[in-house]
């Protein structure tokens, strides 16, 4: 199932991440909220357990967030959304996937995996900035799965309606959270319109 988070001041930060002129600075800068934004509504319904404190006042009872959770970033984009993961769940565990693409098999090829393991009825949060086609997602999941994770979400920046069919039809289980659904692939599985190459954008790179 996939959810569209809708918001005046995301669609706006939307528009200054895939602006051209954007520089890497900024562009990291506007990930970081955009993904806070995401975040916030994908982790809705996150388990809290009452705490008691005490305010300058008087005792009372608060929320504690109670969730194993694992951020697992796809390499390398998913890394410019880690920072504003942990400033929302600073006690989360964090794993890495690395995936790239054989151009000759469009297959999706796994080169790098280090990921906690699932305890205590772990939530794995994937991180991507963009769905493109979902091959890497769709694997970066079964993955989790193979690892023992039964509680898993994505969220991406930007998605295709292509890329959000297949990871939906290949784990209907999956939660995925996007800020945008935009028009389709190019020719090169790029989103159109899109920002470009995350990867390159966030880092300074060609
Ligand atoms: N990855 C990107 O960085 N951009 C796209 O448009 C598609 C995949």
């Amino acid at each position: 199932m996939h959810y569209l988070v809708q918001h005046p001041l995301l669609a706006h930060k939307l528009g200054m991440l895939r602006n051209k002129n954007t520089h890497y600075k900024e562009f990291r800068e506007l990930a970081s909220e955009i993904t806070m934004l995401l975040t916030y509504e994908a982790m809705k319904d996150v388990h809290t357990r009452e705490v008691q404190i005490e305010s300058p006042l008087e005792p009372t009872t608060a929320q504690h967030v109670d969730e194993n959770i694992v951020v697992v970033p796809v390499l390398r984009a998913g890394v410019g959304m880690l920072e504003a993961m942990l400033s929302l769940l600073p006690e989360a565990k964090i794993g890495f996937i690395g995936i790239y693409r054989d151009h000759a098999t469009s297959q999706p090829v796994t080169y790098f995996e280090k990921l906690p393991e699932p305890t205590g009825h772990a939530l794995a949060v994937i991180v991507d900035p963009m769905l493109a086609t979902g091959g890497s997602l769709i694997r970066t999941a079964e993955i989790l799965k193979e690892k023992g994770f039964r509680r898993i979400k994505i969220i991406a920046i930007i998605s295709s309606p292509e890329g959000l069919s297949a990871v939906e039809k290949s784990h209907p289980d999956v939660d995925i959270y996007t800020g945008s659904i935009d028009r389709c692939l190019n020719e090169r599985n790029y989103i159109l319109p899109g920002l470009g190459d995350a990867g390159n954008r966030l880092f300074g790179t060609e």
